[in-house]
């Protein structure tokens, strides 16, 4: 549950801070929250793993439907979760040690919507989470203290 809000929240608000310094169009802002986005990715590549490890723990060899699922998502997740790395990388260098120009433009969008996909497929997990949590007897956590 914290991995998944710690993993929302950081999405979301490189999305929303990416979104509005590129409508403002104020070059040094834009330079700034790249840099930000750079440095604060690494919680990014704690959390997703730490969610994707310890849910397949939690799954077991399970043939549960809603699991199987959940596990066919976080492969996508992951994939993404990739381009968007590269992305940040490519924008942040592009940004302070090049132009922000067309290919940034492009690039920006090509991350904000792969960051969406994201975060909904993210949600769509962290539903399904929450539907099997309710329906399990004994309630476990992706970050229990035994893992
Ligand atoms: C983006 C990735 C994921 C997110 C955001 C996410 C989120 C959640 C949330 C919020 C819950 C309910 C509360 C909790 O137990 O922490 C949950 C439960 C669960 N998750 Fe995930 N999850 C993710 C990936 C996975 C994966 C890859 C699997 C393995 C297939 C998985 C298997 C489970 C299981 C089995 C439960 C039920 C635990 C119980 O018995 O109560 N999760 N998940």
């Amino acid at each position: 549950m914290v991995a998944t809000l710690v993993a929302v929240l950081t999405i979301s608000t490189f999305f929303t801070a990416s979104l509005i310094v590129e409508l403002k169009g104020d070059v040094l802002l834009i330079k700034q929250v790249k840099k930000y986005i750079l440095f604060t990715l690494p919680i990014l590549l704690i959390t997703m793993p730490v969610l994707g490890i310890t849910g397949n723990k939690l799954a077991g060899n399970t043939k549960h439907p809603t699991i199987l699922k959940k596990k066919r998502r976080m492969t996508f997740i992951f994939l993404n979760g990739l381009i968007l790395i590269f992305l940040a990388i490519f924008l942040y260098y592009r940004a302070n040690f090049g132009f922000i120009d067309e290919v940034f433009l492009t690039a920006q969008i090509a991350e904000l919507v792969f960051g969406i996909i994201n975060l909904t497929l993210i949600g769509m997990n962290a539903k399904a989470g929450l539907r099997l949590s309710k329906g399990a007897r004994t309630r476990k956590v992706h970050i229990a203290s035994k893992y």
